[in-house]
């Protein structure tokens, strides 16, 4: 699969099947502890699973998930946004530093910054982001502590098709979770992460394996 052949996303339709590549190269962009990326890594360990890391990116230093990077030899990239004059110029160089790794599919595993129009524009219908909440409810930084504030029964976690607006993007998949009696924003999204994991890495293996198509707000592995 060269999913450069079939971009852009928008407004066209994008359809990515066809042949896929033995193992899917995998840029995952983080900003925290990273167990989201600790699956992928775990997961691509297995010969057999049909994605790789090829490397990891963050907006910060000194973050667990670099570490655990690190311990699985995988290359790394930090550029801070505090670092570079503009925005647009971070969000440039954020782009250029994810694409020479030459990724099919860029993840978003707690990657705590919008990304611009140069990176979207790149890696359009090949960027997805994992969201700790049922979109379109709770969008934003806090989707675990807004569901819990607003008292909601049911929440979960959503794999959606990053686009230009705020966790607005085709949803891929999702799962549900309970809300229990006694949950904190703790225990509740430390269950929505066990949720998400599981369901990044299977909906990143399917991807790998079939392909994905992205038809207006529809996107769908076949
Ligand atoms: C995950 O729950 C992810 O959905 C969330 O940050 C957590 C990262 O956990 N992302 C967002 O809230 C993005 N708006 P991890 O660093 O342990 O993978």
């Amino acid at each position: 699969m060269d999913v450069d052949r079939v971009l852009p996303l928008s407004p066209e339709d994008l359809h990515v099947p066809d042949a896929a590549p033995v193992r899917l190269r995998l840029v995952v962009l983080v900003s925290g502890s990273g167990t989201n990326l600790q699956a992928l890594l775990d997961a691509c360990a297995d010969p057999a699973y049909p994605a790789e890391v090829v490397a990891v990116g963050a907006d910060r230093d000194s973050i667990l998930a670099l570490e655990r990077a690190a311990t699985a030899g995988v290359p790394t990239f930090v550029l801070r946004v505090a670092d570079f004059a503009t925005r647009e110029e971070w969000d440039t160089a954020f782009a250029d530093a994810a694409g020479s790794f030459d990724p099919d599919l860029v993840v978003s595993a707690g990657f705590m910054k919008l990304a611009g129009a140069a990176f979207l524009d790149r890696f359009a219908g090949r960027y997805v982001n994992t969201h700790p909440a049922l979109l379109p409810s709770f969008p934003g930084m806090h989707g675990a502590a807004d569901a819990l504030d607003y008292g909601v029964k049911v929440t979960g976690c959503t794999l959606f098709v990053v686009d230009a607006g705020v966790d607005t993007g085709p949803i891929l998949a999702q799962a549900v979770i309970d809300v229990r009696d006694g949950d904190d924003v703790e225990s509740l999204h430390e269950r929505i992460k066990t949720a998400e994991r599981e369901l990044l890495v299977d909906v990143v293996s399917r991807m790998a394996r079939d392909g994905w198509t992205v038809t207006g707000r529809k996107a769908s592995i076949p």
